[in-house]
Formats: C-alpha cells, structure tokens, sequence
C-alpha cells in the first residue's frame, strides 16, 4: 500500500470516534522533526462532551491536551514527521513503519478491542507482579502479590523501563543501535546491580517483547553474584543472563548496547557511566545515588554562592546538582546527547534523577568546552568523572 493510502486509512481511524480506541505516534522519519518523542491519542468522555486526549511525550514528560473529535491540528500529526504510526479501532488494527527511503510498510489485521473513555485510566503496568521472576528476586510474595516494603523498588524498576524501552525503540530506528538478532542479541550491562531487580526485569521484560537480549549484571559483592546466579538458574535463564562479582572498573572483554545503573552509590556512578564511555556504550541509563565528591569540594565556593554553601542543606543540594550537571555535561563533550530526567515520582525515592544518554559521536563545540572549564575552575572541583575519563577529554582539547 502506497504511503498516502496508508494515512488516509489512519485518518480515517482517528476521525470515527465512535469505533477509536487509540493511536500512537513514535520514531523519527528521516531528516525530519517531530513535534514530541512519543504522541498517544485516545477518546475520552469527560462531563463537558467527548474529547481526543492527545499525550505528548518529549521524553522528560508527558503533557496532555483536549481537542475536539476531528479536530485538524490532531489528525496533522499522523504528517507531523513520525516514523511509526499505529492507529486502532475496535475492529481493525493499522501499523504503517516509514522507511529511511519514505516507503510505507503496512499491516492491517482484524482485531475485537473494547473502547474505554474514561478520563482518568491508570497507567498500564509493564510488569506482573506475579510473574515468576518477582517473586523469585523477592519483590512479590508467593502469592504474586507485591510486598508493601518493596513497592517503592517495585515502581522504580518499572519506571526506569518505561523510558528504557522508548529510548532503545528510537535508538533503533534512528540506526544507533542495529536491530537485535538472536546471533547478535541486545546487550545490556547493569552496573551497580545488587539484588538484581532492574537487571532481571530488563531480560524479562524485553524477552517478554520478542527482543533477543543479553544481560551483565555487575556487582562488588560476591553474595549478589551467588543469589542473582541461584535466582537466574531458578528462572532458567542463566543463558543470556550472566553475573560477575567484580569491581565495575575492573569489567573487561564486554560487548554493551546499553549500560544501565539504578543508585550505584556515590562515584560508583562516576564508574558506571565512566565504564560505559570507555566500552563505547550506544546508551546509558544511570539513576544515581548520594553524591559525596563534589560536596566535600565545596569549601570555596566563587562569590556570590557562598550565600548558599554556608547552609548545609542547600550545599548538600547544590552539589547534587553541580555533580549531575557536569556528569551530564562530560558526556555531551564526549560525543552523547546528554539530559537528565525524572524517572520516578519522588514519593517512591528522593534519589529520581536519571541520566540519560545516547551516543551520537557529535564533536563539542569550543563554547562547550570553554563553559565546562569555566565551571570547573570556578567552583574549583575535580569531577570523580573528569578523572576517570581525563584522556578522553584532553582528545576532544579539554585542559
Ligand atoms: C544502592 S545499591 C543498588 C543496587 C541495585 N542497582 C538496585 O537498585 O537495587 C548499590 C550497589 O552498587 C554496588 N557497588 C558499589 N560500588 C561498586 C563498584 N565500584 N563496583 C561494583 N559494584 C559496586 C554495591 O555493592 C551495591 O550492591
């Protein structure tokens, strides 16, 4: 089917409100931009008449607008530069995928989905928590039922894979990272992993979605190793998923897609995303944990901050900030697009910042480098970070 056929067969979707039941927007077609990293469109019946919720999603956070059913500015977003269209009605199933060449590839199929136009569904949960390998990692009891302590590692796994998955889809389209295969599987490396939680819902999770994958779970102690390996045997899983108990410095002879760390302690998180620099990781996903380095720099802070440094509390913060911002920023001068978002609502940890990153091999520009110094000499401190990777920097001309 021809491209324009193809949207005039979701046009067609969008605009029979009656039978909607969704559409969803992801990917970037070629040498174009879109209006939001992910857009979902749905019916809603609200007390003032029926609506189009369209959530839009820029990868930081979702922002969601009403419009009237048939609403143009709606149905121009099936054109707005997407790659991947999927529009559903309770009958029928569209997908069209836009090539690099601008070709569509098509499927339809026969479906029997229900509508639902309440307003305010809660979010679809990615992960069951019966499924055999919560309870095995003890965040579910027996029953499959969530332990009431766990609920918080619960949500902050799930969380991290809603924006895991999203980034690795794009970062597929987009030729980062080659389509997974089952010879040349996804591979993933989870830096700081204790317990394992994130590490085995990544393999699940992913296996679950049809995408061959390979998971590294590293971890100082050699109890985590012992349990994780008990665990992944329990699951017969202990093919694609491995466990070393080593320092995350001392990890060699490792192939990485993307490098993974949630609350890798203090500079543990310098030598996560440090390791994933030097192994060349397409992504890196890193929620740090406390921040000690560069706080106990702080003693001379350049006027007129040390308004702020002489309270505790605020210097503790600030230098949360200040080690995230030039965490974010080494990356960016070392060829990733580089930001910070929150991953997790704060009421399931005060530590819900993620960095992430996505290598793009872009040279710095010299301001980039020019601001990096002159923050650095400013405050003068020595990033955990900076030192670890200081021969990568002094290539890009970083002093
Ligand atoms: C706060 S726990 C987080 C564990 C897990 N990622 C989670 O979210 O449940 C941090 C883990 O990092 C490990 N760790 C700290 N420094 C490390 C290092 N340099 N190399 C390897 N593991 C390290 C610790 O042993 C600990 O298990």
């Amino acid at each position: 089917m021809e491209l324009e056929q193809a949207l005039e067969e979701a046009k067609s979707i969008l605009t029979d409100f009656d039978h909607l039941v969704r559409a969803v927007l992801s990917g970037r077609r070629r040498n174009m931009e879109t209006p939001a990293l992910r857009i979902d469109i749905r019916p809603v019946q609200l007390k003032s008449g029926r609506f189009l919720q369209v959530m839009s999603n820029d990868g930081i956070r979702t922002t969601t607008k009403n419009y009237s059913p048939g609403d143009g500015e709606v149905i121009s977003l099936l054109t707005s530069g997407f790659a991947n269209i999927l529009a559903e009605s309770t009958e029928q199933s569209l997908s069209i995928r836009i090539t690099k060449k601008g070709e569509a590839l098509v499927n339809i199929s026969q479906v029997t989905k229900e509508q639902n136009l309440s307003h305010d569904r809660t979010k679809a949960r990615l992960l069951d928590p019966s499924d055999p390998f919560l309870i095995e990692v003890g965040i579910s009891d027996r029953d499959g039922k969530l332990k009431p302590s766990r609920q918080d590692k619960f949500m902050q796994v799930e969380e991290f894979l809603r924006i895991m998955v999203p980034t690795l889809n794009n970062a597929i389209s987009a030729g980062q990272i080659p389509q997974p295969t089952f010879d040349q599987p996804l591979r993933i490396v989870d830096l700081g992993c204790g317990h394992a939680y994130l590490t085995f819902a990544a393999h699940q999770y992913l296996r679950a979605q049809g995408i061959p994958v390979h998971v590294l779970g590293i971890d100082i102690r050699e109890e985590s190793r012992k349990r994780n390996i008990e665990i992944a045997q329990a699951l017969g899983i202990s093919d694609s998923i491995e466990f070393r108990a080593e320092e995350i410095s001392a990890t060699k002879d490792t192939q990485v897609d993307i490098a993974i760390a949630l609350h890798a302690c203090d500079t543990a998180t310098d030598d996560a995303l440090a390791w994933a620099v030097t192994n060349e990781a397409k992504l890196i996903l890193s929620a740090p944990c406390c921040h000690h380095d560069i706080q106990a720099q702080l003693s001379k802070a350049p006027e007129p901050w040390n308004l702020v440094v002489r309270h505790g509390l605020l210097k503790e913060r600030l230098g949360d900030i200040l080690t995230d911002a030039l965490r974010v920023h080494i990356l960016k001068l070392l060829g990733y697009r580089s930001e910070t978002i929150e991953f997790v609502g704060d009421q399931h940890t005060p530590r819900n910042l993620m960095i992430r990153a996505v290598k793009t091999k872009a040279k710095p520009e010299s301001n980039e480098i020019e601001q990096y110094q002159s923050m650095i000499s400013s405050w003068n401190v020595h990033p955990a970070l900076a030192k670890r990777l200081s021969a990568n920097l002094a290539e890009v001309g970083v002093k």
